[in-house]
């Protein structure tokens, strides 16, 4: 079988490490077209991977020479870009999120449950880390009871002031949303959203950081806390508490490294690249592989759905300072092959 030949859409930060994977380390699959709105930027990474740039990402799905994409535009690219994959029948990787509202993700959802096959896959790549895929497997052998709570810590160094808090809830606790699903395997039916004291490396207006506190459909509680300017460093920790036990997770264990001035310690991960780079790649490898297949092998439009449902409560918890429920709509039994 010949190599998945692929779009590159969005060659930002996400898009061009995906690129550059694509090109360099991930096996039986090679970037034939780049698209982004930044034509240079596109000129830069497609020179980079040998590729071509088409500057309509909707002409670069259509491309002959194209066999899957993968999908690192903003967010509100997605539901468009997404949709005409579709539209295609060719299989996609979507960066997270799956689009900006609710109703638009659920269009897209009923629109692949209409196909034989799924076809999207999404981009929470937490799911192909190696620790993560520990605590669920730990989780799913009951070793530790039943899972009582789950405490995440979700802190970045540093974000730019349009990092607004509709924005860390919609491109950061995403992936708790998806996290709390993955390991305790139910839905979240509600969202509450403290405000402590913002700081001052805030800008006016933004609250940081935040709690999020997110309810499962069995009474599970799942705390957040997220900060987007923390100025320490990337900071993503998780901790499931168990009826008969603890596990935690993300504790960044390099090496003890003792310096001149007699400091002992670990350098902790600089951003999202450095922590989670093996899980990208094994869920590129993954989509690869299944993509040559016709189909995707990972978290799917539901998922994608169920995080934007509770991202767009928690957006309304920051505003209005109320529980807010999630209602999924129901999911749809997909069309026999
Ligand atoms: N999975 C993760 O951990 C993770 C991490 C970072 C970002 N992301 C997601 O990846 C996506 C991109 O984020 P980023 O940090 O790379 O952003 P970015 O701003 O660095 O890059 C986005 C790129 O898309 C281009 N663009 C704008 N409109 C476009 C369009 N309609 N079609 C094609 N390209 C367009 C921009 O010119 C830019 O080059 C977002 O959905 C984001 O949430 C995921």
């Amino acid at each position: 079988m010949s190599d998945l030949r692929v779009a590159v859409l969005g060659v930002g930060v996400m898009g061009s490490y995906h690129a550059a994977a694509l090109a360099e380390r991930i096996a039986h699959a090679r970037v034939t077209v780049v698209s982004d709105a930044d034509g240079p930027r596109a000129e830069r990474v497609a020179r980079a991977v040998g590729a071509r740039v088409e500057a309509d990402p909707l002409a670069a799905i259509d491309a002959a020479d194209v066999d899957a994409v993968v999908i690192a535009s903003p967010g509100f690219a997605h539901e468009a870009q997404v949709l005409a994959c579709l539209d295609r029948r060719i299989p996609v990787l979507c960066e997270k999120p799956l689009t900006l509202t609710a109703d638009t993700a659920y269009r897209i959802v009923e629109r692949e449950a209409t196909l034989a096959t799924p076809l999207v896959q999404l981009g929470f790549m937490r799911r192909f880390d190696a620790e993560y895929a520990a605590l669920r497997s730990l989780v799913a052998s009951g070793e530790l009871g039943a899972p009582l709570l789950l405490h995440c810590v979700h802190r970045n160094p540093a974000q730019s002031d349009a990092f607004t808090s509709e924005m860390m809830m919609r491109d950061s606790v995403v992936h708790e949303a998806d996290v709390a699903r993955f390991l305790l395997d139910e839905e979240i039916v509600a969202v509450t959203v403290k405000r402590p004291r913002a700081s001052r490396e805030a800008p006016p207006g933004v609250s940081d950081p935040m709690l999020v506190l997110m309810e499962t459909e069995s009474g599970r509680l799942v705390d957040v806390e997220i900060s987007g300017r923390s100025r320490v460093a990337y900071e993503v920790r998780t901790e499931l508490v168990a009826e008969h036990g603890n596990a935690m997770i993300g504790l960044d264990g390099g090496p003890l490294v003792a310096r001149t001035g007699g400091v002992r310690g670990r350098v902790q991960t600089a951003g999202f690249i450095e922590r989670f780079a093996t899980a990208y790649d094994t869920e590129l490898q993954r989509w690869v592989r299944a993509a040559r297949r016709g189909t995707v092998d990972g978290p799917g439009t539901w998922d994608g759905y169920a995080a934007v449902a509770v991202c767009a409560a928690g957006v309304e918890a920051v505003r209005t300072g109320a529980r807010v429920p999630v209602e999924l709509a129901p999911r749809p039994v997909r069309a026999a092959a």
